[in-house]
């Protein structure tokens, strides 16, 4: 880990020849780049991960409105437009508008677990029913302010929904790969009826995104990977936006916040967030929430280099859980996530489907719609409680990524079956017993 993603780093300093407010930085290496002056997604000497770094980083006082945007001052634009942009609107984002997601009370699963406190921070309330959408109304106002007209992803679903809706929003042309057969039906029907072009690939998301990164390094389409930094930037918004509103309700900061690992996106965006706010003077590191990851067992290899200590992740080739979102072999923002668990004095853990469905119902018994890889953040709370791991007056938030109506089938099959009755209110009334 280098220096620069260590809790306590130093505020970072703007380097010389950049006169933007912000720059991209290699966390590899160090090098330094211009914003906007090319496209760049990794760093041209060593092929590291990029981050976006500011010359001026915002304490509180700096946010107001609502949403993702509510958090202007620590992004890379200054607006999120909500109009469908015009020939001559200056560089901003594209809004529809995403954040402002509600942290449910869950009383029953609190008392359930044993815990002092739990919320639930759900991302499926976001326009196109998940998280997704925070990164992409930056990432595509990026596109937008560099000049390219063809998005695209490779993705388990959610990324390609939210990338058609927002590229249809700004007129542009969005391209997406998807693991055929593995792609929850609620998520291609929004990529399809959003007008993106769908690829179905003979491959997992693992070969969609090596496909894809070769297209975006040809230079023929932009892509919004969360490899990209900038629609990392977006998804930071969420730890702010949990920050205050526990804030608000609870007093204080959450001690822990649980939450589904796929590529390590969202891992890694949080964790910027909460340093960040350490190095603004706006958070003491000791009230930093510990950064705790979830993955399906089919699908670890995350959770794997947690607990074995290693520098970074190992590819698995083969994986397979029924939360297809987050059916990933190689996190790609693992360099930036694992240090974030690390750091923060969080963990890891894995997940059998039958705890993820489990924990899908419990939520869904409490009136919180989510979809298999959300749940996964609640199943993992709980096996940690059970382990002792978390202890019994933390106060806890779990990050339920995506909306139950992404995946209907799972829905179904975990839910009750319908029962046929004849057209007849007798009948009906014979079955209720009455
Ligand atoms: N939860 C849901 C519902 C997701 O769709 C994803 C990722 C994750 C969790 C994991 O987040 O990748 O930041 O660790 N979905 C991506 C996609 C891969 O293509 O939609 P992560």
């Amino acid at each position: 880990m280098t220096d620069s993603l260590s809790l306590h780093a130093s505020p970072p300093e703007c380097p010389d020849g950049i006169d933007d407010d912000c720059w991209l930085a290699c966390v590899a290496c160090g090098a330094t780049y211009p914003p906007f002056d090319e496209v760049r997604y990794t760093c041209d000497d060593c092929d590291g991960l990029l981050e976006v770094r500011y010359a001026d980083l915002p304490g509180w006082d700096a946010f107001s409105g609502r949403g993702v945007w509510r958090y202007a001052a620590a992004l890379p634009f200054e607006t999120g437009r909500t109009h469908a942009p015009g020939p001559d609107d200056p560089p901003a984002g594209v809004s529809l508008p995403e954040g402002d997601t509600p942290l449910y009370e869950a009383p029953t699963i609190e008392d359930d677990l044993g815990i002092e406190r739990l919320r639930v921070k759900h991302e499926g309330m976001n326009p196109t029913g998940s998280f997704k959408d925070r990164g992409m109304t930056v990432g595509v106002g990026v596109a937008d302010a560099v000049g390219v007209n063809r998005l695209a992803c490779a993705s388990t679903g959610n990324t390609s929904a939210a990338l058609a809706a927002y590229g249809a929003r700004a007129g542009m042309e969005t391209l997406v790969l998807l693991p055929a057969g593995n792609v929850a039906a609620g998520k291609v029907a929004q990529a399809a009826l959003h007008d993106a072009r769908i690829l179905e690939v003979d491959g997992n998301f693992d070969d969609c995104l090596d496909i894809v990164q070769e297209l975006a390094a040809r230079g023929e389409a932009y892509l919004l990977n969360s490899l990209n930094p900038f629609r990392l930037e977006g998804q930071k918004t969420i730890g702010l936006e949990i920050l205050e509103q526990f804030h608000e309700e609870e007093g204080g900061y959450p001690d822990r916040i649980v939450l589904p690992v796929g590529n390590a996106g969202n891992t890694a965006a949080l964790y910027k967030c909460f340093r960040e706010l350490v190095q603004a003077g706006a958070l003491d590191p000791e009230e930093v929430p510990k950064l705790t990851g979830v993955q399906a067992a089919g699908a670890a290899p995350f959770v794997e280099a947690i607990q074995s200590g290693a520098d970074g992740v190992e590819r698995w080739d083969s994986v397979e859980t029924l939360a297809t979102a987050i059916r990933i072999g190689e996190p790609v923002n693992a360099p930036k996530a694992l240090p974030g668990v690390r750091e923060t004095g969080g963990t890891a853990v894995a997940v059998e489907d039958e705890a993820i469905t489990e924990a899908q119902r419990a939520l869904a018994r409490q009136g919180i719609g989510v979809e298999p890889a959300s749940a996964a953040s609640l199943a993992g709370l709980r096996k940690l409680r059970a382990e002792g791991v978390v202890d019994a007056d933390e106060r806890v938030v779990c990050l339920t990524t995506g909306h139950l109506l992404k995946d209907p089938e799972a829905a179904a099959a975990a839910g009750g079956k319908p029962e046929p009755v004849a057209n007849d209110v007798g009948a009906v009334r014979s079955l209720l017993g009455s």
